[in-house]
């Protein structure tokens, strides 16, 4: 499936790159920068490495190994990231590049739980999605059941980021079969905080399977949805709908949906996904951040549109749980996890990697470079 809609999105560039008039991109001539022969290798990190804990569900996270990681600069000039698992582990690192920086893990974000999490007996966030809006920062985070409907998106906030710093706000956000549509048909995990730039605006994008990507207006406040603002952003209308993940970026006047599309875990590697439907990124854009976002070939992301901007090769498998660092010294970098499958060649879930790239925008669609 994956290599199919690859063909299609070359055939299209090609054509678009002909008629334009903008300066050539930094490619070779012969090579396509939207085909899977110029997808970079992940830029590695450096940091704490807890391959003692690698099989556990809850601890053997943070450092370097990562699942669904959220970025964000702290008020120390730090970069901070968040992950899956571990009560949402926090880590530090000076810098992204691997001779620079080193990911320290410094304790969890939900230490005592949460009201959410103490509810309904999971004692596992996913997802955290952690943004500054003025002098605060707020970390969205999802409560769940692997296959399950019934699901919350909470929020914590902080003014520092460090462990002990954070207060718990419980839910913003929940689904099941019994509540009101869209939320009876949509599953409130994977959450993202988008503020529009241009109107300040703040949005919750979510969603993961179950009608897959939805958003609502947010309160001023940040902490409740306004009723009556729910959109569908994307949908893949073949079983199992396997969208989640989602991210919205802005550049250069256009809105990006960055979504991950495919299994996300519990690879087997003596039983793998078909290929293809392992986890991978993709994107679509719009002048609204509403929608409707399309792909290069100009389908709707609502009707399975969307393109690959980076999935399986060489080393890489499954990358996903994607986002942007916007002006990582003026540049903006889209960061993931990913199975290396040198340093984790069974595919542990916990062996996960964090991995980045710098994005380009080539007439106004991302591409993703190693330099
Ligand atoms: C890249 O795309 C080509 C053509 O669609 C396909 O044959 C190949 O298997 C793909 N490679 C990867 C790594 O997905
Ligand atoms: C993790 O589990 C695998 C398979 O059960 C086992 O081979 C490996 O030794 C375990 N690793 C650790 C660190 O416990
Ligand atoms: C959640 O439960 C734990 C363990 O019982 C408790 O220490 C903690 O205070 C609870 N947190 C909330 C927010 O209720
Ligand atoms: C969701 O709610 C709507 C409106 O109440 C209803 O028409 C629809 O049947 C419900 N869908 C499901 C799957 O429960
Ligand atoms: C992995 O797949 C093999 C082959 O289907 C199966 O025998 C094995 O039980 C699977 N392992 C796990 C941990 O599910
Ligand atoms: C993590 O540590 C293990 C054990 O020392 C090592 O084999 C592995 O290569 C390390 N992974 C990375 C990405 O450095």
């Amino acid at each position: 499936m994956a290599s199919l809609r690859a063909s299609g999105v070359t055939a299209a560039i090609f054509s678009l790159l002909a008629c334009s008039t903008v300066a050539a991109p930094p490619y070779g001539h012969n090579s396509n920068p939207f085909s899977n022969a110029s997808w970079p290798l992940p830029r590695m990190v450096r940091g704490q490495n807890d391959t003692a804990n690698a099989n556990s569900t809850t601890q053997g996270w943070g450092g370097i190994h990562l699942h669904d990681p959220s970025l964000v600069l702290g008020p120390d000039g730090h970069y901070y990231s968040f992950s899956t698992h571990g009560l949402t582990v926090i880590s530090r690192a000076s810098e992204m590049g691997s001779i620079e920086g080193y990911w320290e893990i410094l304790g969890s974000v939900l230490e005592a739980g949460s009201s959410v999490i103490n509810s309904t007996g999971s004692t596992d966030p996913w997802a955290p999605d952690v943004h500054r809006v003025g002098d605060t920062y707020y970390d969205y985070y999802a409560v769940s059941q692997f296959g399950s409907q019934i699901s919350s998106v909470g929020l914590a906030t902080s003014k520092t980021l460090l462990p002990g710093s954070w207060t718990d706000h419980g839910a913003v956000i929940s689904s099941s079969p019994d509540v009101s549509y869209p939320l009876n048909i949509t599953n409130t995990i994977d959450p993202n905080l988008f503020v529009d730039p241009k109107t300040h605006t703040p949005f919750l994008n979510y969603g993961s399977f179950w009608a897959d990507i939805y958003q609502f207006q947010l309160n001023p406040d940040l902490m409740a949805v306004r009723q009556d603002t729910a959109v569908q952003l994307s949908f893949d209308p073949v079983l199992p709908q396997a969208e989640e993940g989602a991210y919205m970026s802005y550049a250069g006047g256009w809105y990006y949906l960055w979504y991950s599309h495919g299994l996300c875990c519990g690879y087997n590697i003596s039983a793998l996904p078909t290929p293809g439907t392992e986890y991978s990124i993709r994107v679509g854009r719009s002048r609204s951040p509403s929608g409707p976002f399309v792909d290069m070939n100009g389908v709707d992301l609502t009707a399975g549109g969307g393109y690959i901007v980076f999935g399986s090769h060489d080393y890489v498998y499954g990358p996903g749980g994607q986002g942007v660092l916007s002006n990582y010294h003026g540049r903006d970098v889209l960061y993931y996890h990913y199975v290396n499958t040198i340093v984790d060649p069974l595919y542990y879930d916990n062996l996960k990697l964090l991995g980045w790239n710098y994005i380009n925008y080539i007439d106004g669609w991302p591409v993703l470079s190693y330099n």
